[in-house]
């Protein structure tokens, strides 16, 4: 489906509740594969890459079942079923990197598939460990699908060579089933949903600077509730901040200050963000935004606020075309490794809509501020985030532009294009 989008003269006025996390949906999900008995989750995500970690839950016997209120009841028998086809990841690489983990420790065979895109995803990452901790794992040179073998699993101290919330939670989890002790230590912080779930159904597990262990444990099963994705919630965060006249309010944003890097930067900035309200949800920090249009100069983003800040680097891109002065982003190398190569995608596709851009080994480089001209089609390369950033570029663009294949936006976020509207006026 190709979608074109026109500047209208329309600001961003009033306010929206922000859709589920869909790192924590995964998570809340796939820890029933460790769990034995009932438990509730308020506010699953529906997205379509929460849906292939729900989907493969049940191919391994976990029972789910949506009641009319929208909650998610799930019930484990504390053992799983061996799946008698493969387990079809989609294009997620959270699914597939957290249920490698899952699936090595266990007593039967299985194989994790998933689409093109993902299938081209570097998986070594977590082969390599997983392996060191008795994984039996074939891959296609380091790539889906993975033949998985289950087998013993016995603890480890990793030192991961990048900071990865997939390849940490992955190695945490296969800790959850291992003898002995696991510990991943990290070059900078990844974000911390599994570690805050994990703690918040009694595991064993303790957190202190860049250093994790667990160890084997029964955990408690409890009500998840889900906060708004602050990965989502950056696209009206950064529309508002460009789109002149805007000023919104976003409800109930996940601001664990391990996702929350783009909100430093966008206040470095200059960007005129409010933090109305705090609380906690299920251990994780959520809360109320005020975002107002504001005057914007560049900055430079690199080192330890690179992990916290990773699927917000496109939008950041977008909205620093409209910061004076230029914006330096490096040390962002693993942007390649996602659902598209973010660092050349996002160059290519600013640069036909006017902006000036350019390409770094581990990053770019945006000179601002542009009047981005539009007038063109651009290419969401399959990818739901460059998707997503290319109709709020589209806003401030002087001439319409066309996105093709907007559909993938439906990956994380289907409510994207109506929420989006009904701000618009
Ligand atoms: C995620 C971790 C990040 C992020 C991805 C979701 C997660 O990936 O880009 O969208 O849920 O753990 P990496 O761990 O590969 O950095």
């Amino acid at each position: 489906m190709d979608k074109k989008i026109s500047k209208q003269d329309k600001r961003l006025k009033g306010e929206l509740e922000i859709p589920s996390d869909k790192s924590i949906s995964h998570r809340a999900v796939i820890i029933s594969t460790l769990t034995k008995g009932h438990y509730v989750i308020k506010n699953f995500s529906d997205g379509q890459d929460p849906y292939s970690s729900l989907k493969i839950c049940k191919k391994l016997g976990i029972i789910t079942e949506y009641k009319n209120d929208g909650e998610l009841h799930i019930t484990s028998a504390g053992e799983l079923k061996k799946p008698s086809t493969d387990l079809n990841c989609g294009n997620s690489g959270t699914t597939m990197r957290l249920m490698a983990a899952i699936m090595a420790g266990q007593k039967f065979n299985s194989t994790l598939s998933g689409d093109s895109s993902l299938s081209a995803r570097p998986m070594q990452r977590i082969i390599a460990p997983l392996s060191l901790m008795g994984a039996k794992i074939k891959s296609n040179k380091g790539t889906a699908p993975l033949e998985i073998c289950g087998n013993k699993l016995h603890g480890i101290k990793y030192n991961t060579p990048i900071a990865s919330a997939q390849v940490k939670s992955s190695i945490l989890l296969a800790g959850l089933m291992a003898d002995g002790e696991t510990t991943v230590i990290e070059p900078y912080l990844s974000r911390n949903h599994t570690e805050l779930l994990l703690s918040y159904m009694n595991a064993n597990i303790k957190s202190e600077g860049l250093c994790t262990t667990v160890t084997k444990c029964e955990l408690t099963p409890k009500e998840i509730e889900i906060c708004g994705d602050f990965s989502s919630a950056a696209y009206f965060i950064g529309a508002a901040l460009i789109v002149p006249n805007s000023k919104i309010i976003l409800r109930n944003v996940g601001l664990n200050p391990t996702r929350t890097g783009l909100l430093e930067v966008l206040q470095k900035m200059g960007a005129d963000i409010k933090i109305l309200d705090k609380r906690t949800v299920s251990n994780e920090l959520t809360g109320d935004m005020l975002i107002s249009y504001s005057e914007l100069k560049s900055s430079t983003i690199e080192k330890s606020i690179i992990p916290r800040m990773i699927d917000e680097i496109p939008i950041l891109a977008i909205i620093a075309t409209q910061a004076s002065g230029q914006t330096i982003i490096k040390d962002a190398a693993d942007l390649r490794n996602k659902e598209s190569d973010r660092i050349k995608s996002v160059v290519t596709e600013l640069k036909k809509l006017g902006a000036s851009i350019e390409e770094t080994s581990d990053g770019m480089v945006i000179n601002g501020k542009t009047n981005l001209k539009g007038g063109v089609e651009v290419e969401t390369y399959h990818d739901h985030r460059l998707a997503m950033c290319l109709y709020v570029a589209g806003l401030i663009c002087q001439k319409e532009i066309l996105i093709k294949d907007f559909e993938w936006v439906k990956i994380s976020f289907p409510e994207f294009e109506s929420l989006f509207s009904s701000l618009l006026i």
